[in-house]
């Protein structure tokens, strides 16, 4: 269904135009994938599914990017992915240099610090200090915790 559904949008709006985020073993809400032989099945059919497409990029949550089976997708996929390692630390600027550095992934998606942090760029490129996120304010409605991060000050040399 996912292939289906993918290749039809790809049909309507161009394949360059489509991405997709996976999270093989993820195990959240109670969606659980504890069966390695069926998880490996189940996303090397979806990402041979479209490979052929070229869509955008594919992204993938996996806590452990070095794993065979992801490489193994990264490998079928063909074109650029993007990495993340989940939820259990938040991406680190180490972290993302070593992905990159290890050739895990061609980039490194990252949730809670570019929310917390507008600049998030600058300051990785610079190396400087970094907002936090505040969880309190993470899937509410409101201004608070969208548009409320402050920027770093720039400091007059
Ligand atoms: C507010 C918020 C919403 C998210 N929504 C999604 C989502 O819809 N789909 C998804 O695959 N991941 C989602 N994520 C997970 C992120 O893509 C990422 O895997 C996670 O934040 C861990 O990376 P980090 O340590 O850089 O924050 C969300 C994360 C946050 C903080």
């Amino acid at each position: 269904m996912v292939i289906e559904t993918f290749r039809a949008v790809a049909e309507a709006v161009g394949a360059e135009h489509t991405a997709i985020r996976i999270s093989p073993e993820h195990n959240i809400q109670g969606v659980l994938e504890n069966d390695r032989a069926d998880v490996t099945a189940t996303y090397t059919a979806l990402v041979d599914g479209i490979a052929d497409l070229k869509p955008a990029y594919l992204s993938i949550l996996h806590k452990d990017p070095a794993d065979e089976m992801i490489q193994d997708l990264r490998r079928r996929f063909g074109g650029p992915v993007l990495l993340n390692t989940g939820f259990g630390t938040v991406t680190s600027r180490e972290d993302a240099i070593m992905l990159l550095e290890e050739d895990l992934a061609d980039a490194v998606v990252v949730g809670r610090p570019v929310i917390a942090n507008p600049d998030l760029a600058r300051r990785w490129q610079e190396d400087l200090p970094l907002n936090e996120v505040d969880q309190a304010t993470v899937y509410t409605n409101g201004a608070a915790g969208y548009t409320d991060y402050a920027l770093l000050e720039t400091v007059a040399s």
